[in-house]
C-alpha cells in the first residue's frame, strides 16, 4: 500500500533535522521560497552551546541553562539537551560544517553570558547560522527519502474531528491550495519575533504554529516568555541586524551617551550577565534618554572584519566602522522560549502533530534561555521527533474530515499597527493597563478582520503576560516587579483564552 509521507513545514535547522532523521520514511518538505533561505537559522550568528571543552561536563552545561531560565526550566529537559550536545555538534561537524578549530585541531569555543566557561562552538566568528543551513541543505537536497517543495508554504493543519491532524493545508507559489495528507505532520516554522515593531527574527516568523496547533486542541506554554536580545543593530532596518553575543564575550562594552559603562553597577557579571538582565538595562537607558552603544573598539578594533563579518558589514553599510566607533544599539525580539507544549520527542499531544525547535516547548528553556542553546534545542528535538515518528503510526491519514480553509491573512497597515502595539505594550516591559490596551486592540482587529493567525499568536503572548502578575527571567512588569512563589508554568488554549479575555 502506497506510504502517506511525513509532512514538515519548515526548512531551518529543526525542519531539516527531523526530515533527516525520519529516513527511510518518505518525507515532504514544504521549505517556504527556497530551502533554508526563511529560517531564522541562516541569520543566526551564535552558535551551538556544548561541553566540548575539557574542563567542561554536561551537567555544569545543564546547571547553567536551568540558572539562566530563572525558575522556569525544567532540570530533566536540560540534561537532556547537555547530554546531546556534543553529539549533535560531533554530527554536524560530520556533515561538513567547518567549525572553529585551533591549531592543534581542538575546539576553539567562544565565551556568552551565564556560561560558566568558554562553552560556544562557532563557525568563522558569526556565520554558524549559514554553514548548518548550507550543510544541511546539502544533505537535505541527496536525501532520497526527501522531497523538497521550493515555493511551497504552510498555511494551516488539516484537522481529524476535534482531536487529530491529519496532514497539512499547502499553498504554492502559483497561488493553488494543496491538502496534503500525512502519517505525521511537523511544525518547524520558528518563533514569533515578526509580531514585534524591532525584532532580529525573519518577517515571516510571526506565531502561525501557536494559531495552527491551539486550533486542534494543543496547548500554549509559556507565551509571555519572549526573548529580547540586548544588542540588536539600532539603523532603523526592519528586522534589525544583530550583533552577537560573542562581541561581549571578547570583552566589548555596554556605553551610554557619556562613554560610561552602565552593566557594571547592575549585575556582577557586567556585559555578560544573563541575556535578560543585559536586555532589560539597554531597554531603561534607552527609556530615560541616554541611549546605548556597544563598544568594541578596543577588544576587537581592527581585527572586526576578520572576525565578525557578518556584523562588520551590517554595520559598515550603515555607514559605522565598528572598528573605530561605538555601534548604537537597541533590544529586539529575539527568541521564544513559549510555544506549543510538547514532550521530549516534541510531540503535541494532538494525535499525528510533532512541533520543533522555536516553535514548540518543552520548557527546557524556562523564562530565559543560555544563549547558543537554541540550535541545540532544534537538533536535539528534531533528531528525537524524527525517531519517534518512524516508532509510531498514528493511522490518521486513513481518516477524512475536519477544516480546511485557512485563516485570513494580516499584512500592510494593519500588521504594523499590531507590531507597534505588541513593541509597545508586550515588550521588554510590561504593565496591566499596556497589556489590556494590546488586548482591546487585539480584539478590535478581530472583530474586523477575523482571527488570522498572527492576532491569535499575539493574543496568547498578551494573554499569558497579563495573567503572569511577577517579573521572572524575560517577562518584566512594572506593576509586579518581584518574583511570586510558587513557580508555575503558564498552560493555555484556546478555550482558556477566551475565558481570561
Ligand atoms: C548571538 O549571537 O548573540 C545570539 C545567540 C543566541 O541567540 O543564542
Amino acid at each position: 500500500m502506497h506510504q502517506p509521507p511525513v509532512v514538515i513545514i519548515g526548512s531551518g535547522i529543526a525542519g531539516l533535522w527531523t526530515a533527516l532523521h525520519a529516513a527511510p520514511l518518505p518525507v515532504i518538505l514544504l521549505a517556504g521560497n527556497s530551502l533554508g533561505a526563511d529560517s531564522s537559522t541562516g541569520w543566526a550568528q551564535g552558535g551551538i552551546a556544548a561541553a566540548l571543552g575539557e574542563d567542561d561536563s554536561p551537567a555544569r552545561h545543564a546547571e547553567d541553562t536551568v540558572a539562566a531560565g530563572a525558575g522556569l526550566a525544567d532540570a530533566s529537559a536540560a540534561r537532556q539537551l547537555a547530554e546531546a550536545a556534543p553529539g549533535e555538534v560531533r554530527a554536524l561537524a560530520d556533515l561538513g560544517v567547518p567549525f572553529d578549530r585551533r591549531g592543534d585541531g581542538s575546539w576553539a569555543l567562544s565565551t556568552e553570558a551565564a556560561h560558566s566557561g568558554a562553552r560556544v562552538a562557532r563557525v568563522n566568528g558569526d556565520q554558524a547560522g549559514q554553514a548548518i543551513v548550507a550543510a544541511l541543505t546539502r544533505a537535505a537536497r541527496s536525501a532520497a527519502h526527501i522531497e523538497i517543495r521550493e515555493g511551497w508554504f504552510g498555511r494551516g493543519l488539516l484537522a481529524r474531528g476535534a482531536h487529530g491532524c491529519r496532514g497539512v493545508l499547502a499553498q504554492d507559489r502559483t497561488g493553488a491550495w494543496h491538502a496534503i495528507s500525512a502519517r505525521a505532520t511537523v511544525i518547524a516554522t520558528g518563533g514569533l519575533g515578526g509580531l514585534y515593531a524591532t525584532t532580529t527574527n525573519p518577517p515571516g516568523n510571526r506565531g502561525q504554529a501557536l494559531a495552527w496547533a491551539a486550533r486542534l486542541g494543543a496547548r500554549i506554554r509559556d507565551p509571555e516568555f519572549v526573548q529580547f536580545h540586548p544588542t540588536a543593530i539600532d539603523i532603523d532596518r526592519d528586522p534589525a541586524p544583530l550583533a552577537t553575543e560573542a562581541l561581549r564575550g571578547e570583552g566589548a562594552r555596554l556605553i551610554d551617551d557619556r562613554g560610561q559603562r552602565f552593566m557594571p553597577a547592575l549585575h556582577a557579571d557586567a556585559e555578560l550577565a544573563p541575556r535578560d538582565v543585559v536586555a532589560q538595562a539597554v531597554h531603561r537607558q534607552i527609556v530615560a534618554g541616554r541611549g546605548a552603544w556597544l563598544d568594541a573598539v578596543d577588544a576587537v578594533g581592527r581585527a572586526f572584519p576578520e572576525r565578525f563579518p557578518t556584523v562588520y558589514r551590517a554595520c559598515t553599510a550603515a555607514g559605522i566602522d565598528p572598528r573605530t566607533q561605538p555601534i548604537p544599539i537597541a533590544p529586539a525580539a529575539h527568541y521564544h522560549m513559549g510555544g506549543v507544549a510538547t514532550d521530549s520527542d516534541g510531540f503535541s499531544g494532538v494525535p499525528g502533530l510533532y512541533v520543533v525547535g522555536e516553535a514548540g516547548c518543552t520548557g527546557v528553556h524556562g523564562a530565559n534561555r543560555l544563549a547558543s542553546n537554541s540550535l541545540l534545542d532544534a537538533l536535539v528535538i528534531g533528531r528525537r521527533a524524527g525517531l519517534r515518528i518512524k516508532r509510531t503510526d498514528s493511522g490518521l491519514h486513513l481518516s477524512r474530515g475536519g477544516t480546511e480553509k485557512p485563516g485570513p491573512d494580516l499584512s500592510g497597515q494593519p500588521l504594523r499597527r499590531l507590531r507597534q502595539a505588541m513593541s509597545r505594550h508586550a515588550g521588554v516591559e510590561r504593565s496591566a493597563a499596556g497589556l489590556q490596551s494590546l488586548l482591546e486592540l487585539i480584539d478590535d482587529m478581530t472583530a474586523e478582520r477575523g482571527p488570522a493567525d498572527a492576532l491569535v499568536a499575539a493574543r496568547f503572548v498578551a494573554a499569558g503576560a497579563l495573567m503572569r502578575e511577577e517579573s521572572r527571567g524575560a517577562h518584566a512588569r512594572s506593576d509586579f516587579p518581584d518574583q511570586r512563589k510558587p513557580v508555575a508554568h503558564t498552560e493555555l488554549g484556546l478555550e482558556q483564552l477566551r475565558q481570561v479575555l
